[in-house]
């Protein structure tokens, strides 16, 4: 009887661990010490047990059901818990997204206007951010005592090596390489000694080239307003303003209607209605020379614009720096 009762804990324990639902320890229980029970069944035999033996064998049979009734408390407590907490998961919930970082804004921007060219034909290409002297002034017509190689402005490597203060250098590298037609649209960073709330020591141009047998003003104008009408909107203004640069002859800078104000004056336009984004011109005969293209043969323009201001006036940012101090709670908006 001892052991029969020793082997019925023992068969009951390893139910009790296999059991993983509360159904499964009822069923457990009833089989155990339900009326009909093995334990219950113990009980009932007792009586037929000789009598110096019963205290014995009685005081072991409680025993074993009191632990046993602990022991499936217990377990149905656990088993209670876990079930509790599965009924609060939600599984229709949507997952957590991993955290994947963004383009850059000016990234953004930048193959924004790109991607404008490009549908227009244009290819992109790409130059050298530390640039000789000559591409970056003497091609494009900047002789030595021009003031826009100002120390002031200018970072330079050595005598003949600077950091490329414009995206225009680019023009006379595809051109020497390349033979006309051609259409060229050409992003980068760029460099100048300056920093203030408008400025900073490195920023980001995108320079645009066009060269054929009959390029004409009217081409440069129509291209520039295709291209405004898709990054700001068919119904902002844009005029073209006389104005000069070494390279392009006539030289053209282009305003849009401010984006802010709509055209009606506020500070961000200082209260003209209008906002420079551009300049453009048609590419000058000597920088076609120092190319070796024919000038009498071809003609073509030229634009360059700040990606930061294109992107400010976008994104209806008004502070140049947030662009590079790269505080997550700025980039993270975009
Ligand atoms: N390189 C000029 C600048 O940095 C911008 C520019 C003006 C580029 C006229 C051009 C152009 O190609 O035709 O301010």
């Amino acid at each position: 009887m001892e052991n029969k009762i020793k082997e019925a804990l023992n068969e009951a324990r390893q139910l009790l661990a296999g059991a993983k639902t509360s159904q499964q320890l009822e069923e457990l229980r009833v089989r155990f010490l339900g009326r009909k029970g093995i334990l219950t069944g113990f009980f009932k035999e007792l009586g037929k047990i000789e009598k110096e033996k019963r205290p014995v064998i009685g005081k072991l049979l409680n025993e074993t059901k009191a632990t046993l009734e602990k022991e499936l408390e217990s377990a149905l407590r656990e088993i209670k818990k876990a079930e509790s907490r599965r009924e609060k998961l939600d599984v229709t919930l949507p997952g957590r997204k991993p955290f994947v970082g963004t383009l850059h804004p000016i990234t953004k921007i930048s193959r924004e206007i790109c991607a404008i060219f490009q549908r227009l034909g244009f290819d992109i290409v790409e130059g050298p951010e530390v640039e000789l002297d000559y591409y970056n002034f003497e091609a494009l017509n900047i002789p030595k005592e021009h003031p826009a190689r100002d120390m002031q402005d200018t970072f330079y490597i050595s005598d003949n090596v600077v950091l490329r203060t414009h995206t225009s250098p680019i023009q006379v590298r595809v051109m020497e390489k390349r033979k006309p037609p051609l259409r060229i649209i050409a992003p980068g960073k760029t460099y100048r000694r300056d920093s203030d709330l408008t400025h900073t020591p490195m920023f980001h141009q995108v320079e645009g080239l066009m060269v054929g047998e009959n390029v004409s003003f009217g081409d440069l104008k129509g291209i520039l307003t295709v291209f405004v009408h898709q990054m700001f909107g068919e119904d902002i203004g844009l005029r073209f303003r006389p104005s000069f640069f070494p390279f392009t002859e006539p030289s053209a800078e282009v305003d849009i209607q401010c984006v802010i104000c709509k055209g009606s004056g506020c500070r961000v336009c200082s209260h003209t209605g209008w906002l420079e984004i551009l300049g453009s011109g048609m590419v000058d005969p000597e920088v076609f020379k120092m190319v070796g293209y024919d000038p009498d043969e071809v003609t073509g323009f030229a634009f360059g614009m700040g990606i930061e201001r294109i992107a400010m006036l976008k994104l209806g940012i008004n502070d140049l720096r947030l662009f590079f101090d790269n505080d997550l709670r700025f980039l993270q908006q975009f």
